[in-house]
Parts: C-alpha cells; structure tokens; sequence
C-alpha cells in the first residue's frame, strides 16, 4: 500500500467516527488523527529512500514532543437525546511526561528563561498536586537544572515515584494541613523560593505564564481538531490554568462555546461561583482538582456552568473509560468525563463537547484501580 492510500485510510477512519477531519497533521504525514508535530520527523515514511536523511535530520528531543495530542471520540459512554451529539476526549496523557501539565511547564521555564529569571543551573521549586512536579523534575532533568518539589501526602505512590525518578528532591507537607497553613505543600514552596536566593518559583497558581501555556497550545489544538464544530469545553480545576487558558482562546474564536467547570464534590470552587462566597473545603479522593481556595489563575469570567462531580463517578468512569474505550486515564479524567457526558445527554440540539483526559491511569494503579484501595473508600468497581 503507498503511502497516499496510508493517509486515506487513516483520513477517512477518523472520518467516519468524527463526521469530519479534524485538520491536524495534514499535510504534514498524512495523518489526520492529531499527532501533527509528534511524527514530523519521519518515522512514517522514513523507508523513502529519497527523504531519509531530512527525515532522519528532524528528529527531535523529548521535550520537543509535548503538546499536539491527539483527539478521540468517547461518545460511546453517553447517551444523547438528539442525534450529532459528540463527546470527545483531548488525549492529554500521551504528553512525555503523562499530563497536560507539561505544556504550562514548558511555557513557563521559556518565559523565565527569556527573562533571566531562570538561569544555567538554577534551581527551580513547585508546588504541586504531582503532575506539574513531575513535569518540572523532567523539563528541569533535560535543560539542566535542580529541581525540588513539594506536595501533599494525597499524592499518589507512583507520582511521587515519578518525581523522584526524574531526578528531583521531594518535600512532603505534613498530613492534614489545610492550604493556608504554613506548612502547607503551597506555602512551604513560597517559603524555600523565598529563603533561597536565586531559586525560580513556578507558582503555577498565580503564575499567568500557566493559562497562557494552554491558550497557546491547548486552546489552538482543540479548534483545529474539531474543525471550529467544538460548542462546549468542559475540565476540572485546581490552578485554573486549563479552563481559564483554553476557556479564552475558545470564546475569542466563538463566543457561543460554553466552558463548564467540572468541580469534585468538597471543592469550593462550585459554591464560589453560585454565590462568590468562600466557604471550607471537605475531603474527596480525586488528585489534581478542587481546591480550598481561589488561585489566582483561575478566571471565574470564563466559566459559564460548573457540575459537581463524586469520587465515585469519577473513579467509576475511569473503569469505563478503560474497559469500554481502552483508555487508562486518571481520576480527574474521569471527573471530566462524567460532567462531559451529563452534558452530552441534556443537549436538545447537535454538539460537539469536548474535554480533557489529563494523564495517565498507570499513575494511580494503587488507588483507582486497586480493588482494596476502593473497597476501603466504599466505592466498587463502575464496570465488570
Ligand atoms: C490530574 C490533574 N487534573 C486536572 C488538573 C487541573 O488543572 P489546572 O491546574 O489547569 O486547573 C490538575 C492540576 O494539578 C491535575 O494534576
């Protein structure tokens, strides 16, 4: 088969699931699926003789590889009431390091590489729920630089594993700190970026540089891939940086798409914009979402709805997830899904929603699917 007959087969089984291309990589391998930089450099049609070394020339490093994920249709766990409903999932897991959060580290180590704020060998600290730490530890491991990350002990095993295995130094607060407290995982980065002169803090949750990571990348991609067709965003938050950044570049390029929060059940973010009152956070088991108070990334004047969302419906969409779609996607996945698809099934009109699958399961193998870790948390299995 040529390679034209390739790129056909691919173009029109996206076609066929879609209901259009979705205008990523054209053009570039002939793939229509969203992998546009990540196969630029040849490894699909390295066997032509005649493009072999410029092919072989373009291969880039690791880092060159975050963003440009591809997108996949996951309408099959929702129930639409009317026809030309879509509910597609932005695989964000398949970025180098697993997360979305890769590409606001990246934007913000170039930022503050171009102001000097980061030099050769510096050192850099993070707060952070896991992911961005470990986006930190890997960025920090390739360009050079020392890396110290602070979390909590809701951290999953095998995040803090990661972290760790990057290279990086890992400071766990203290169990049952609230976000104010000053050992807090929060405060306790602000403090060492304080004390230590020359230290870069990345604050990702006031740090602007995060939304406009996915205003640049996030926001772009999701447009492109749907084609302009995408009439709601729907993610979870915990800086803001997802919903604020891709929420604004989505609305400047139509006003009309709705951006939904997706909110775990104790987060305050839900009563926050019900009634811009602040009130105490209560425990949920979903990592990287939900908060106890309002970073200052995150844009309330983008959300247009926010739906609350259980652990158990987060955890039991992951099951399906993996065992209906194949896909093995964190529990903030789930979550983003779960209020993707009540939102999907209440549409009186054709749509397309689109949300985030933010990393990836293998990062919480001991909790969401551990059979005994959910059993102890009273939640069984979603599917069999
Ligand atoms: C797994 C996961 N999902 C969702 C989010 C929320 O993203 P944001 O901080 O951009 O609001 C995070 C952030 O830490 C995360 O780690």
């Amino acid at each position: 088969m040529s390679h034209k007959q390739v790129s056909q087969k691919n173009g029109s089984l996206v076609n066929g699931t879609n209901g259009h291309s979705n205008g990523y990589g054209n053009g570039t391998n002939g793939l229509s699926n969203g992998y546009g930089n990540r196969y630029k450099n040849g490894f699909t049609d390295g066997h032509h003789v005649e493009h072999g070394h410029s092919d072989f020339m373009k291969i880039q490093r690791y880092q060159d590889l975050i963003g440009s994920t591809p997108m996949v249709d996951i309408t099959s766990l929702a129930n639409p009431k009317v026809p030309g409903v879509k509910v597609l999932g932005k695989c964000e897991f398949l970025n180098p390091g697993f997360s979305m959060k890769d590409r606001i580290v990246k934007n913000i180590f170039d930022k503050a590489e171009q102001t000097g704020l980061l030099k050769p060998g510096g050192t850099v600290v993070a707060a952070s729920s896991g992911n961005t730490g470990a986006a930190v530890a890997m960025l920090a491991a390739m360009r050079g630089y020392n890396a110290v990350i602070t979390t909590s002990p809701k951290c999953s095993e095998e995040k803090v594993a990661s972290i760790k295995a990057y290279g990086a130094k890992l400071i766990m607060s203290p169990p049952g700190v609230s976000e104010d407290h000053p050992e807090s995982y929060m405060n306790m980065a602000k403090k060492l970026a304080r004390e230590n002169e020359g230290w870069f803090d990345v604050n990702q949750y006031d740090n602007l540089d995060n939304p406009e990571g996915h205003y640049r990348t996030l926001g772009p991609e999701i447009w492109e891939q749907t084609v302009g067709r995408v009439t709601h965003f729907v993610a979870g938050g915990s800086t803001g940086g997802t919903i604020t950044g891709t929420g604004k570049f989505l609305k400047g390029k139509n006003s009309n798409i709705q951006c939904v929060l997706a909110d775990p059940m104790g987060s305050i973010f839900h009563e926050y914009f019900m009634s811009q009152k602040l009130t105490k956070p209560k425990k949920f088991l979903v990592e990287g979402v939900g908060k106890g108070s309002i970073p200052g990334c995150m844009d309330f004047g983008v959300i247009d709805d926010v739906i609350q969302v259980t652990d158990k419906q987060s955890f039991q969409t992951c099951h399906q997830l993996a065992r209906k779609e194949g896909l093995m996607v964190g529990g903030s996945a789930g979550l983003n899904t779960w209020a993707a698809i009540q939102l999907a099934n209440q549409l009186e009109e054709p749509g397309v929603v689109v949300t985030v699958l933010c990393d990836l399961g293998v990062k919480y193998l001991s909790k969401v699917y551990n059979e005994t870790w959910l059993q102890e948390n009273n939640i069984s299995y979603g599917i069999n």
